[in-house]
């Protein structure tokens, strides 16, 4: 338990706003009385921060307008005073080039909106894949109590009596209708069905896989992360996240009191329970470091050694999301890992990990898989290094053929996003399934965002001839619905020089998962030979955030967070009124 004082209604931060006599303060409680409040209505309460994803143009947050209101129920039930912030929404399916772009703008929103207005906690609204990291990076930074509200999957797709999968079966008919197995027709009733509810994607994509890792964390309440968006019990969460809150103000509860090395094993094992998402890697590694905890890719790959994959999700697996809720959700699985968790570890409602599970249990052994009969006995994941990776890289062992897994065959090389999208389907290409797909330029510098491009498309002519899967690399990301043997987040990316610039057609490329390398089978020489002659591409943006965003960018190996926000702010907080978050205070 938290062995802090609770806080007084002196020490709130927005006492500097609300409770002191002078002219300031004044403007402030007028222009509150402006908006139809009574001081009863706010003075000596904390004032709650709702950081609200909401956007007409973001699918999977579309119910965030009624759930604000059950978070705002919750926060006056329980003695508070909320505040909706609307911020930047993050929407995958339509922001171009990626959200990635943007994960780091929000972060950074989310950051200032609790610096710059009479914030004492946080309710952070979020699900659609970066939006999750985003809110919580900020969050970390400013760390003050925070508590995040996960969007919630939507409902099972449906078309002509077959369960769809967001991204797993729009890539699946995508290929067979590429390969002349399904007609137009079909395509477009796998089209009308496939999204029928708000909530986020409902395979273990990035968004559950993030919001199930931000519940591992202890950071959401728990057992909430799976619950189907439509769902009623969804909105009862967001009221009772609304409660809590405001508690957890009073406790002075941070996120530094809850983030701890421990807690970052504890949602990366996780992920690899759940066969997640590789975003992952990148969203925990800038997440830690924002806390001040040196999360590495090589900490990724021992966990993953010892960690059996038990949720038969879909892309790994079979199930989807509403099928893991009904079967107990993250609990249940969490229940069957004791042993390779630390159960000491503090939830946001103020018990331990260990406490949270002790109850937990599965429904159906066949969704939430009994620890003997694992999908996977282990590697969810695998870190890769090699001359054509000397920082990383990354494959989901279990998404991929396993023939895939050890494999030698020669590159077949697209220097950027055009030109695979120009000649992939030439029927001229020479390629067959032994080769090897390489695309350069899909980094976070090159692309630039790093957008999920890395599940490269297997060729039309090869498609026809059933080819399913082949080796595929490059330095993109790939979207967490996605399949195949896809090595990802290589680093250094080619658009700085990194080695996989200086692939060639026909240059043999040899992966051993099992040996966790990857290497291009070219003689150092020849390699000197070509770095001497590599010419590096233009910069795609002179101004605006794309240049802030070049300018201080990361590497995928070290999160893919600015240079100026990787920081241990959470470290330095000493905590209390006027003192939040290690930065000069505003006045
Ligand atoms: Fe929002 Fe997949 S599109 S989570």
């Amino acid at each position: 338990m938290n062995a802090k004082q609770r806080k007084t209604p002196e020490q709130l931060r927005s006492h500097r706003w609300y409770g002191v006599k002078d002219l300031r303060s004044f403007g402030h409680r007028s222009r509150t009385a402006q908006m139809g409040y009574h001081r009863s209505d706010y003075a000596g309460k904390p004032v709650i921060a709702i950081i609200n994803t909401w956007s007409d143009i973001n699918p999977c947050h579309s119910h965030f307008k009624q759930r604000v209101e059950e978070v705002k129920r919750g926060i006056w039930q329980a003695g508070g005073f909320p505040v909706e912030m609307p911020a930047m929404s993050l929407s995958e399916p339509f922001q171009k080039p990626t959200t990635m772009l943007y994960r780091n703008l929000l972060a950074l929103e989310t950051e200032e909106l609790l610096r710059s207005y009479p914030a004492d906690g946080c309710v952070l609204m979020g699900g659609c894949d970066k939006t999750t990291p985003a809110l919580i990076m900020g969050a970390i930074s400013m760390n003050l109590p925070a508590i995040f509200m996960p969007a919630g999957p939507m409902l099972r797709g449906n078309w002509n009596g077959v369960t769809l999968g967001s991204g797993s079966d729009t890539w699946k008919y995508w290929a067979e209708l590429r390969a002349g197995n399904i007609t137009e027709e079909d395509w477009q009733g796998v089209e009308d069905g496939i999204a029928r509810s708000p909530g986020h994607c409902m395979t273990m994509g990035t968004a559950s896989t993030m919001t199930s890792a931000v519940e591992a964390l202890g950071l959401s309440l728990p057992g909430y992360a799976s619950i189907p968006a439509p769902d009623s019990r969804h909105a009862q969460m967001a009221t009772l996240t609304g409660k809590r809150i405001v508690d957890m103000v009073w406790e002075d509860l941070l996120p530094s009191d809850i983030l701890s090395a421990a807690a970052f094993d504890n949602a990366v094992t996780t992920v690899l329970a759940l066969s997640g998402s590789t975003n992952a890697v990148v969203h925990l590694i800038a997440m830690a470091r924002r806390a001040g905890i040196p999360l590495d890719l090589k900490r990724f790959d021992e966990l993953a050694r010892r960690t059996p994959v038990l949720a038969n999700l879909r892309p790994s697996g079979k199930y989807l999301m509403e099928d893991f809720y009904y079967a107990g959700g993250l609990p249940a699985l969490l229940s069957r890992i004791p042993d390779l968790l630390d159960l000491e570890q503090r939830n946001v409602n103020g018990a331990t990990l260990g406490e949270n599970i002790s109850k937990a249990r599965s429904f159906n052994d066949d969704v939430i898989l009994p620890r003997d009969k694992p999908l996977v006995a282990n590697d969810g994941l695998a870190v890769l290094h090699g001359n054509l990776a000397p920082n990383g890289a990354v494959i989901k062992p279990a998404a991929a053929e396993k023939h895939l897994l050890k494999h030698t065959g020669p590159a077949v090389v697209f220097k950027n996003y055009e030109d695979m999208a120009a000649r992939i389907d030439d029927p001229n290409l020479d390629v067959d399934a032994n080769s090897v797909i390489v695309l350069q330029s899909a980094g976070p510098q090159g692309a630039p965002g790093m957008p999920e491009w890395g599940q490269l498309p297997i060729p039309q002519k090869l498609l026809k001839e059933g080819v399913r899967d082949m080796l595929r690399i490059s330095d993109a990301r790939m979207s967490g619905t996605s399949y195949g043997a896809c090595v990802l987040h290589i680093t250094p990316e080619s658009h700085i020089g990194g080695p996989l610039a200086l692939v060639k057609d026909g240059d043999l490329i040899a992966i051993d998962v099992e040996q966790r390398s990857l290497n291009m089978l070219v003689d150092e020489a020849e390699i000197a030979k070509r770095r001497k002659a590599w010419v590096p591409p233009i910069t795609k943006f002179s101004r605006g955030y794309g240049a802030l965003y070049l300018k201080h960018i990361k590497q995928a190996d070290e999160g893919c967070d600015f240079d100026f926000l990787e920081t241990d702010y959470g470290k330095k907080n000493t905590s209390g009124a006027g003192n939040v978050s290690g930065e000069p205070e505003i006045h």
